[in-house]
């Protein structure tokens, strides 16, 4: 089997996240890709802190060189965050011949054409779908789904921590500081949070993105970014009023005259809109392209794990480019699962019985659907029409289906029952 060698350098949130994929998914990425991603070696200055996850056979140094001077490694993950050292590191590992995957948006808006440039030189990759927005694969989406498309504008809500202020304050009448406290408490907000706040971490990301869908270089300097900072829960409450919700969105645009605008602001969006419906610390982006129309993206922008999904997604599509690897189709039935009967499968339901209204007929059908193990969640009747019949609408519990199917078929035989109920099944 292919292997191919990783130095991972940050054992932080999302290092750890990485780790714990790499590891336990060990097996079923080797099925499904024919590549062994061996973890050689872990960097990181602190290795005092305890983490989420232990490492388990990689080598754990202190010293990056160490790393890029072994010839095994061909992919270097960057997780170190910042534009300082990270720059250096890319820099360096391009220039050893690695590939590198990297989270980091703001090294990407603010230096990433310089090392993009020495990328394509050097032959290799920078792949970099955890920068914008965690775990939704919004970067592929739009460089591999959409590369026969032309996408138009972009409307974000790329920060999970201002969605999660506004959504509680909105919401909970929380107020904008201890909104931020709970945020930073889930750990979802930057180290220092003022780029959540102020805009720029949306505004980082939204850089990146215009970039990629416009296939032009972003000046990050001139892009507008307008945080929530200072908004008033009083204007919160007043777009409620009017029927929008306020959101922090990140918004690129081309038109037709060769220009583009690229800013960050926050926006009463309507109620009809899809953004409206993201909440809490959730991402979601909205395309519109011109053949595909509009298509929008929704999940973690956030957290060690869903964050890590996106850098093992880039680790294994570089190793997939590499020389010799194996798997090349992505269907692959590795697994012989047998798949369930509707029978097998459980549900809530909603039923409808027309039934004689008399003494007796609710304790009869309740109880056949104890008999089969159905716990009813809600009984409404109708008061007595001109017919004799009245309908009688149940919604259970979850259940098995083939128990709600038995409990119809007994209670279709009651002499109380006018026809077969009808039944629909609940998704919550
Ligand atoms: N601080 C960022 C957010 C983390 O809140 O969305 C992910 O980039």
């Amino acid at each position: 089997m292919r292997k191919a060698g990783i130095a991972l350098i940050g054992y932080g949130t999302i290092g750890t996240g990485v780790i714990e994929i790499l590891q336990d998914n060990k097996e079923t990425i080797q099925k499904r890709t024919g590549l062994d991603i061996e973890l050689k070696y872990v960097v990181d200055k602190d290795w005092t802190t305890p983490r989420r996850v232990e490492i388990q056979s990689a080598k754990k140094i202190s010293d990056y060189k160490e790393a890029l001077n072994d010839p095994g490694v061909e992919i270097v993950v960057e997780l170190v965050g910042g534009t300082g050292f990270a720059y250096t590191l890319l820099e360096e590992s391009l220039k050893s011949g690695k590939s590198v995957v990297t989270a980091n948006k703001a090294l990407l808006a603010e230096k990433g054409a310089a090392l993009f440039d020495l990328a394509r030189q050097q032959g290799k990759t920078i792949a970099f779908e955890a920068s914008v927005c965690g775990g939704i694969p919004i970067i592929r989406t739009i460089a591999d789904a959409l590369a026969g498309d032309v996408i138009q504008s972009i409307y974000g809500i790329v920060n999970g921590t201002t969605n999660y202020i506004l959504t509680k304050m909105a919401e909970e009448n929380l107020d904008f500081e201890s909104a931020l406290k709970q945020a930073q408490k889930l750990g979802f907000a930057e180290a220092d949070p003022t780029l959540d706040i102020n805009g720029y971490d949306a505004a980082h990301k939204a850089a990146i993105l215009a970039g990629l869908a416009f296939n032009t270089p972003v000046d990050y300097q001139k892009v507008y970014a307008e945080g929530i900072i200072g908004i008033d829960s009083v204007d919160i409450q007043n777009a409620e009023d009017l029927g929008y919700v306020v959101k922090l969105l990140a918004i690129a645009k081309r038109y037709p005259d060769h220009t583009f605008e690229v800013r960050v602001n926050p926006a009463l969006v309507s109620r009809d809109n899809q953004l409206s419906f993201v909440r809490n610390e959730f991402n979601a982006i909205l395309l519109e392209s011109t053949f595909l129309g509009n298509s929008m993206y929704y999940g973690r922008g956030a957290g060690s794990r869903p964050t890590a999904t996106a850098v093992v997604a880039d680790i294994i599509d570089i190793a997939r480019s590499l020389e010799g690897s194996a798997q090349k189709s992505a269907y692959v039935p590795f697994q012989n699962l047998s798949m369930k009967n509707i029978g097998e499968t459980q549900n809530r339901y909603y039923v409808r019985f027309n039934v004689m209204d008399k003494p007796g007929v609710l304790s009869k059908i309740s109880g056949i659907f104890g008999n089969h193990n159905i716990s009813i969640a809600s009984v409404v009747q109708k008061e007595r029409s001109a017919t004799d019949y009245v309908p009688l609408i149940m919604t259970t519990h979850s259940a098995l289906e083939k128990n709600m199917v038995l409990a119809l078929d007994e209670i279709e035989k009651l002499d109380f029952c006018r026809k077969r109920g009808v039944m629909m099944r609940i998704i919550e």
